[in-house]
């Protein structure tokens, strides 16, 4: 089992399109761990954004998680951070793959409507950001019935 981190960014939050992704998520077989709406301070944005300090974007990308709430979610199950970037497509929306979450809701780069951690270490650093360890649940889901 592995956990991954998802924010819904400020315009898929407004467009109202968190209960749709979520039912991807969730149709395929991942388990909601954790999940809140919530605001993201600049301290916590610029953290989150670290790897990126140094790209012309950066202001950009912190200026844009800080304008409004976002959806922060960690998902489990096999494989979970390669399934759920699958998943989100391409970076850029106008170039993301029909059938991806960007590839069918988004034409932006920045407005790209959910970030996702790209590897294992990038989950590590990410979630402390949005959640203690205890808000991170574990729970029966009737797993038999997923295939892994
Ligand atoms: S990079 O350059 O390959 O590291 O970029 P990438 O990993 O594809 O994207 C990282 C996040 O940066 C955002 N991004 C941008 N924002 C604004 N302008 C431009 N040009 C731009 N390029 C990338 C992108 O939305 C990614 O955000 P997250 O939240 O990680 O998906």
């Amino acid at each position: 089992m592995e956990r991954t981190l998802v924010l819904i960014k400020p315009d898929g939050v407004k467009r109202r399109l968190v209960g749709r992704i979520f039912q991807r998520f969730e149709e395929k077989g991942l388990r909601i761990a954790a999940l809140k709406l919530m605001n993201v301070s600049r301290p916590m944005a610029e953290e989150h954004y670290s790897v990126h300090r140094d790209k012309p974007f950066f202001r950009s990308l912190v200026d844009y998680i800080t304008s409004g709430p976002v959806v922060a979610a960690v998902l489990e199950g096999s494989n979970a951070i390669a399934v759920v970037r699958k998943m989100c497509g391409a970076t850029d929306g106008s170039k993301a793959e029909p059938g991806t979450i960007r590839g069918d809701f988004s034409m932006g780069i920045e407005k790209n409507i959910i970030h996702a951690s790209d590897s294992h270490e990038a989950y590590e650093h990410e979630y402390r950001i949005f959640f203690r360890d205890e808000e991170i649940l574990n729970y029966e889901c009737g797993d038999e019935h997923i295939i892994y």
